[in-house]
């Protein structure tokens, strides 16, 4: 196994299924049986991290410490596992700036749901937050599947053009300089006496008066917050920076996944840099390598034409990769044996 540099944070990422959950497991179980303070956060809204390490079923987006003893290893050692919660991080921010009132807005409440698409954005605004808190040596990142992987590394993009274009374009909307006042209540008023008159009155008629009350109230609820959002671009900065993340990029062994892979990582090519490495998940070559079918039988055409296959994959990855870790199926049912065995292939 070649040797992987320790750093602050550490991206698991790749298209559904490949194993990215499990992967960034065995590697938060590595680290911290080599002592390292490790956080674990998942950002997967599908969040089966929750059940492979029996975590408490409540979306609260607290830090649950995981020891060892779960995979039958150092009791006195111990990682510690987060499933993002993008409500909860919000609620941090309005607890931060005094805005608890403005935020229970059902218009915020709606958007930080689990899917209600601000997910990706508030995981950055998280894991800064960990960043700082100073707490771990190393936080691993098991990210969501194919597209919204690209929106989580896109995100802050998306924050700081949200800030400068789209809330100017708002308060010129509203015929008003974001610097003056900043009532709501100010602002209907203005609103109603500018031209904006008669999109409100129609939205209002569709929506009622409370709905675009109420819209006007997140927008500048958001707006007050905005140096929350815009901090976290920081992080977007150090991630590209090779001294700071590691990127495993996870795939499994068919031709189909690994230009998957081909396709994320062009597609994150802004952000990657030379510590890429590709997990190649699922391998069978050791099953194989123990497998001696008699010659010249259909079970030993059988194990060639495997062999040969998976030959070939490495190869292709190889072309394509400089780093490609090759990791092998687990014989066993269970997730927790999975991960204890990606762990000692990490080690390996
Ligand atoms: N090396 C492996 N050997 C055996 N099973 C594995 C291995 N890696 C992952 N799995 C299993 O494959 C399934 C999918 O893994 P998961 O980590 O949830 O994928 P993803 O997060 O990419 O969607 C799980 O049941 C997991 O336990
Ligand atoms: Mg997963």
């Amino acid at each position: 196994m070649m040797k992987i540099p320790l750093k602050k944070v550490e991206l698991f990422c790749g298209t559904g299924g490949v194993g990215k959950t499990t992967v960034a497991t065995g590697r938060a179980l590595a680290l911290a049986n080599e002592g390292r303070k490790v956080l674990l956060i998942t950002i997967d809204p599908a969040k089966r991290l929750k059940q492979i390490l029996n975590l408490p079923d409540i979306d609260d987006g607290a830090v649950n410490t995981v020891s060892l003893d779960l995979f039958d290893g150092d009791k006195t050692k111990s990682f510690d596992a987060m499933l993002m919660s993008p409500g909860a991080t919000l609620k941090r921010i309005a607890v931060q700036k005094g805005l608890e009132a403005e935020f229970e807005s059902t218009i915020i409440k709606t958007l930080s749901r689990p899917y209600g698409g601000m997910n990706e954005i508030m995981s950055i605004i998280e894991v800064q937050h960990q960043l700082e808190r100073n707490v771990y040596d190393t936080i691993i990142l098991d990210t969501p599947p194919g597209k919204h992987f690209i929106d989580f590394l896109e995100s802050s993009e998306k924050i700081k053009n949200f800030f400068d274009k789209s809330f100017l374009e708002i308060f010129e909307y509203l015929g008003k300089s974001i610097h003056g006042g900043g009532k709501s209540r100010n602002i209907i008023t203005l609103m109603i006496s500018t031209g904006v008159k008669k999109l409100l009155s129609y939205l209002e008629a569709v929506t009622g008066a409370d709905f675009v009350r109420e819209f006007i109230d997140a927008v500048l609820a958001l707006y007050k917050s905005r140096d929350a959002f815009l901090h976290a671009l920081d992080f977007q900065k150090e991630l590209k920076q090779e001294s700071f993340s590691n990127w495993f990029l996870v795939t499994s062994v068919e031709q189909q996944k690994l230009n998957e892979a081909q396709d994320l990582k062009d597609q994150a090519e802004n952000f990657i840099h030379n510590d890429l490495f590709l997990v190649i998940n699922k391998c069978l070559t050791p099953y194989l390598n123990a497998w001696n079918p008699e010659a010249n039988t259909p079970l030993s055409r059988l194990k060639g034409g495997m062999v040969s296959r998976e030959s070939e994959l490495s190869e292709f990855a190889s072309k394509n990769f400089t780093n490609v870790l090759k990791f092998h199926e687990i014989n066993n049912p269970s997730p927790l044996e999975h991960v204890k065995g990606l762990a000692l292939q990490f080690k390996a």
